[in-house]
């Protein structure tokens, strides 16, 4: 949408949250409140974002890595319309400026595209999101005339007990045009209750300098929950994971046990895809199709090709190519480029390696600064020995090599295409191709040994 800038209001302490972290930092299904509101805002076409940092500003600032993000500081918390004036020099006039609440993480793009276009359709000056709820206690009511129209917005505060019954609440989410915004700030007084500037205000005044305002009331009060406590953040995770699992399963994604399977906003699955109990799915996490998933699987920022099998492991920002399958008990850490129809199986770890198409290492292993090639076998107990004490070093391994059990590859070294290495060996020297590379004590064979011992010992 053009001509729309997003003032997001992040600056409150959130003491109800009992915790050292800033409130707006706390997570639902691994991913910041504020950058589920960014998301959305920019979603929706704010052309640029504006976030208002107080507490703990910093961490705020820094936790924040998205283009387009600008801050503003309230050093003091005077109110939500104090807030708005610290962000003056990112109104524009001639822009529509929506105004959200860092708490608030279920927002949701069409709602706010839904706004906006009411809000352009009646020419209004500010349009508000206003809600109709059984227990309105604690929020500011929506003051209407006797022909439903728009008065004011008291604080609960404030209001009068006649007020207190009124079950229309303010959502805290509004648009306003810049021009409107401005100049209705700029009007704006502490003389309430808390001797705080509220934002709300700012509508009465717009409003009886003429201009027009519209409270449009939400479908869905969920969306405008705002997280004040660790029971709510709770609550809140709840609502965005059936939301998101309720996409995936209409997209074709079968999940087994909904309850029970916690995927990401930003992670992308394939059709026909299995998702078994227990998992994990965070962060830019992307699945293909006809993969198998689960149970108990844990994957941060990872890439699966289509038709892979993932059974109870963990993987982190790395790759897997096509029908590869991974586990039971595999950890796979950042880094790996990890091709098709490679198996990666039971208690091995891989880590900052790359594995070519149709590698096995099907048990017990350790793979780390590795490049292994395609069709290469790693034996049960194959341990890259990459690190030697200072540096990490690492090993190549070319294409078809038979890495036989219990060998120790000693970087950085190279074992050329189609070697053998005999099980047992430590190899500290590279292996040409071809060769039957044994580097271990040759077996040797004591005869009548039991029968002296025997002796000595009687
Ligand atoms: C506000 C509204 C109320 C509405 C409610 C919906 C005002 C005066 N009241 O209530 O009508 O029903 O939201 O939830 O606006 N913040 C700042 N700086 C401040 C004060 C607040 O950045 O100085 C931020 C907070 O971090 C929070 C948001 O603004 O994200 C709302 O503040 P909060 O104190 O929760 O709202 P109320 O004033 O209780
Ligand atoms: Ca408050």
């Amino acid at each position: 949408m053009k001509n729309l800038k997003a003032v997001i209001l992040a600056a409150g302490e959130g003491t109800r949250m009992k915790s050292k972290m800033p409130k707006v930092l706390h997570e639902v299904l691994n991913k910041t409140m504020i950058d589920y509101v960014i998301d959305t805002a920019k979603g929706c076409g704010a052309e640029e974002v504006c976030v208002v940092v107080g507490h703990k500003a910093d961490e705020v600032k820094a936790s924040i890595k998205k283009d387009g993000v600008s801050f503003a500081l309230q050093k003091e918390q005077k109110g939500t319309g104090h807030a708005v004036m610290m962000a003056g020099d990112f109104i524009e006039e001639d822009k529509d400026i929506l105004i959200l609440y860092g708490d608030t993480p279920l927002i949701q793009g069409d709602t706010l595209e839904k706004l906006v276009e009411k809000h352009r359709q009646e020419d209004f000056g500010a349009t508000v999101i206003s809600a109709n709820v059984e227990n309105p206690e604690g929020y500011g009511r929506i003051i209407r005339d006797a022909k439903g129209n728009f008065i004011k917005i008291v604080e609960h505060k404030d209001a009068t007990a006649e007020e207190r019954l009124v079950k229309e609440i303010n959502t805290g989410i509004y648009i306003f045009k810049g021009v409107a915004l401005k100049t209705s700030l700029g009007k704006l007084d502490n003389h309430n209750v808390q001797g705080e500037y509220y934002l709300p205000d700012c509508l009465a005044l717009i409003l009886n300098a003429g201009g027009k305002v519209g409270a449009v009331v939400a479908e869905d009060d969920k969306e405008f929950f705002g997280v004040n406590s660790r029971v709510q953040l709770a609550e809140a995770t709840k609502i965005m994971k059936t939301r998101i699992n309720h996409g995936h399963m209409e997209n074709g994604v079968t999940l087994v046990d909904p309850e029970n399977t916690y995927i990401g906003a930003d992670v992308k699955i394939g059709m026909d895809t299995v998702i078994l109990p227990g998992c994990v799915l965070e962060g830019y996490t992307e699945i293909g199709e006809d993969c198998k998933i689960g149970p108990n699987s844990h994957l941060t920022d990872m890439r699966l090709g289509d038709g892979a099998t993932f059974q109870s492991s963990t993987a982190l920002e790395s790759t897997i190519g096509n029908n590869t399958t991974v586990g039971p008990f595999a950890y796979i850490r950042p880094n790996c480029k990890i091709g098709d129809n490679v198996k990666v199986g039971d208690f091995v770890e891989v880590k900052n390696s790359n594995i070519g198409n149709g590698t096995k290492i099907p048990h017990l292993a350790y793979i780390g600064d590795t490049d292994a090639g395609e069709k290469v076998n790693f034996g049960c107990g194959s341990i890259m020995v990459n690190y030697d004490g200072k540096k990490k070093h690492r090993t190549i391994v070319e294409d078809n090599v038979f890495v036989g059990c219990n060998v120790n590859l000693v970087a950085p070294v190279r074992v050329k295409a189609g070697a053998y290495v005999a099980a047992g060996s430590t190899i500290t020297r590279d292996v040409p191709e071809d060769v039957l590379a044994v580097a271990r004590a040759r077996q040797q064979v004591i005869e009548g040994w039991k029968k002296k011992k025997m002796e000595t010992e009687s």
